[in-house]
C-alpha cells in the first residue's frame, strides 16, 4: 500500500468560489475541522492576495500544529517573501509556487517566452529554498501545455529543488485517460521525476475532476489536492471525500491509503458548508443527504436483511450515524462543555459562560438539543465580527401591509426605535433596520434551511447584500426564522459598518 498525500486547498482554492469569502475565523475553524480530519497540508490562503489573507495564513501557522501549512505565490520574490513571512509560525511549512506553462497562457496572459518561463521558475525555486526545504511547484493549466515543454519545466524545477510538482488541469478540460497519460509521460520522460512527489490538481468544468484525480493516482501521482464538497473556482475542485472514500471503497484496486479520519468527513463538509454559505446538493455523492437514504421499497427490504446488498460504505465511516441527540433542559454547564469538546472545538472559558447562556435559551424554546444545534452554537461564539448594531426586539406583522418594528442597540448606549413595511415580513423588517443603520444595502442572496428535524428545529439563515458594490455575506441561527433573518442582515451589516461609517465621517 502507498500512501497518498491530501493536500487539502479548501481556505485558497475553495474560498476562491464565488460568494464563499471567510473571514479570519472561520478560516481558523475550517483548520481546526482539517487538522481532526488529518489531512497532510492545508494550503492556508494566498498571502500576498490581501491583508486578510496574509493574516489567515499567519494565525493558521502559528496555531494548527502537526500539519504542514502552505501559502502560495506567483513565480516572484515579494509573492514568495510574503508567503514566508505568513508562514514564519509554522512547525512545517511549504510554500507552493505557480507559473502558467501552456501556449495560451504565455502569449496573452504572461507575454513570455519558453526559457523566460523556465528562468523565472527555476528562480523563483532557488529564492524559496532560502526560507524552507518544502516547496512545491505548479504549472498552471499543465494539462493544455505542450507535453515535450511541459517535461522540461519539471526537471528544471526539481533540479532548482522543487519538493512537489503539482500538474493541474486548471480549467478542467482533460478526460481521465489523456491525464493518467500525462502523468505516465512525466514518469517517462523527465530523468529527475523520482527526487519529487508528483500532485494533481483537477477543476471539475466537464464535471471530471475526481475522475481525472484517480485516474493520476493509477498511474502514479503520490498526491491530491482537493477541497471539501468540492468547492472552488467556477465548477470547483476535486472532492476531498469522494476522493478519499474512492481511494479506501476500492483500496484492493488502487493500493493506496490516506491517513484521512473518514469519521470527520461530514461534520468537516456541514462546517464548510454552514460558514461558505455554500449549500451540499442531496444527492452528492458521500456528504449529500440522499447519499445513504433508501427510497424505494425493494432497496429498503434489501438493506435491512443485509446492508451490503445496496450499500458500498458504511454511513458510519464517513461520521454518519454518530449520536446526535445530546443535551436537554436540564443539562447543566458541564455537560455542555464536554459535549462541545467531544464535538472537537477548544472553548475558552468566557466562550463557554456566553454559549449556556444561549443553551438555556434554547433548551427553553426546544425540547431536544442536537449536535448541530450545539454546533451553531459555538459557531456564534467563535465569530469575530464587532457587534456595532444589536436587535434588541422586534415586532411584525403580516397583514395585508406587512409591517416592522425594531429596537435596535447602536454602540454601548444608544437605543433606535424604528418601523417599515415591505412586500412581505422580512422585506419589512430589512427595510426597518436600514431605517436604523443608514446604510444603503441591498439583499442579492438569502437562504434558510433547518439544520436538525422537527417543528422545533433551528433555522440557518445565510444572505448575501451589496453595499456600494461590496458583497458581504451574513448568517445567523435562530429557532425564530424571522429573528434570524433579521439577525442575520446584521451580522452583514456589522462586518461592513465601520468601513461605511469612518468614510462618512
Ligand atoms: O488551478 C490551478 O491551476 C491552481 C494553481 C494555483 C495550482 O489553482
Ligand atoms: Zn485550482
Amino acid at each position: 500500500m502507498s500512501n497518498i498525500i491530501i493536500f487539502d486547498t479548501t481556505l485558497r482554492d475553495g474560498e476562491q468560489s464565488p460568494g464563499a469569502s471567510l473571514d479570519i475565523s472561520e478560516k481558523i475553524q475550517i483548520a481546526h475541522q482539517l487538522k481532526r480530519l488529518k489531512v497532510d497540508i492545508i494550503e492556508a490562503g494566498f498571502p500576498i492576495s490581501s491583508k486578510g489573507d496574509f493574516e489567515a495564513v499567519q494565525t493558521i501557522a502559528g496555531e494548527i500544529k502537526g500539519v504542514t501549512i502552505a501559502g502560495l505565490a506567483r513565480a516572484v520574490e515579494k509573492d514568495i517573501k510574503s508567503a514566508a513571512d505568513a508562514l514564519r509560525n509554522a512547525k512545517h511549512s511549504r510554500i507552493h509556487i505557480f507559473l502558467a506553462t501552456s501556449e495560451i497562457h504565455r502569449k496573452y496572459k504572461l507575454s513570455k517566452a519558453k526559457e523566460e518561463i523556465i528562468s523565472m521558475a527555476v528562480h523563483s525555486i532557488k529564492y524559496a529554498k532560502k526560507f524552507t526545504n518544502d516547496i512545491e511547484f505548479s504549472p498552471e493549466d499543465a494539462s493544455r501545455t505542450e507535453p515535450d515543454f511541459l517535461a522540461e519545466v519539471v526537471e528544471a524545477v526539481i533540479d532548482a529543488g522543487a519538493t512537489t510538482v503539482n500538474i493541474p488541469d486548471t480549467v478542467g478540460f482533460a478526460l481521465p485517460e489523456q491525464y493518467a497519460a500525462l502523468i505516465t509521460g512525466l514518469k517517462e520522460n523527465v530523468s529527475n521525476i523520482d527526487k519529487a512527489v508528483i500532485s494533481v490538481h483537477c477543476h471539475n468544468d466537464l464535471g471530471l475532476a475526481v475522475a481525472n484525480s484517480l485516474a493520476a493516482v493509477k498511474a502514479g501521482a503520490g498526491q491530491v489536492e482537493c477541497t471539501v464538497n468540492g468547492i472552488g473556482e467556477r465548477a470547483g475542485n476535486t472532492a476531498m471525500e469522494e476522493v478519499v472514500m474512492a481511494l479506501k471503497t476500492k483500496n484492493s484496486f488502487f493500493k493506496t491509503e490516506t491517513n484521512i479520519n473518514t469519521k470527520e468527513i461530514i461534520t468537516a463538509s456541514k462546517l464548510v458548508s454552514s460558514l461558505t454559505g455554500l449549500r451540499v446538493q442531496r444527492n452528492k455523492a458521500i456528504v449529500g443527504e440522499n447519499a445513504f437514504a433508501h427510497q424505494s421499497g425493494v432497496h429498503q427490504d434489501g438493506v435491512i436483511k443485509n446492508r451490503d446488498t445496496y450499500e458500498i460504505m458504511n454511513p458510519e465511516d464517513v461520521g454518519l450515524l454518530k449520536t446526535s441527540l445530546v443535551l436537554g433542559k436540564l443539562s447543566g454547564r458541564h455537560a455542555l462543555k464536554e459535549r462541545i469538546k467531544e464535538l472537537g472545538y477548544d472553548i475558552t472559558k468566557e466562550e463557554l459562560d456566553h454559549a449556556f447562556e444561549k443553551f438555556k435559551l434554547l433548551a427553553d424554546k426546544k425540547k431536544e438539543i442536537y449536535d448541530e444545534d450545539v454546533e451553531a452554537l459555538v459557531q456564534e461564539e467563535k465569530t469575530d465580527t464587532p457587534h456595532l448594531f444589536e436587535l434588541e426586539d422586534m415586532d411584525i406583522s403580516c397583514g395585508s401591509v406587512p409591517i416592522a418594528g425594531v429596537r435596535i442597540r447602536i454602540g454601548k448606549d444608544e437605543i433606535v426605535s424604528k418601523a417599515d413595511t415591505g412586500d412581505g415580513p422580512i422585506d419589512a423588517l430589512y427595510n426597518a433596520i436600514d431605517l436604523v443603520t443608514g446604510i444603503p444595502a441591498n439583499l442579492v442572496d438569502y437562504n434558510i434551511r433547518a439544520i436538525t428535524k422537527g417543528k422545533d428545529a433551528m433555522g440557518e439563515v445565510n444572505i448575501e447584500i451589496d453595499v456600494d458594490g461590496q458583497t458581504v455575506k451574513g448568517r445567523a441561527t435562530k429557532t425564530d426564522i424571522i429573528e434570524g433573518s433579521g439577525q442575520a442582515y446584521l451580522n452583514a451589516i456589522n462586518k461592513i459598518a465601520h468601513k461605511f461609517i469612518k468614510r462618512k465621517k
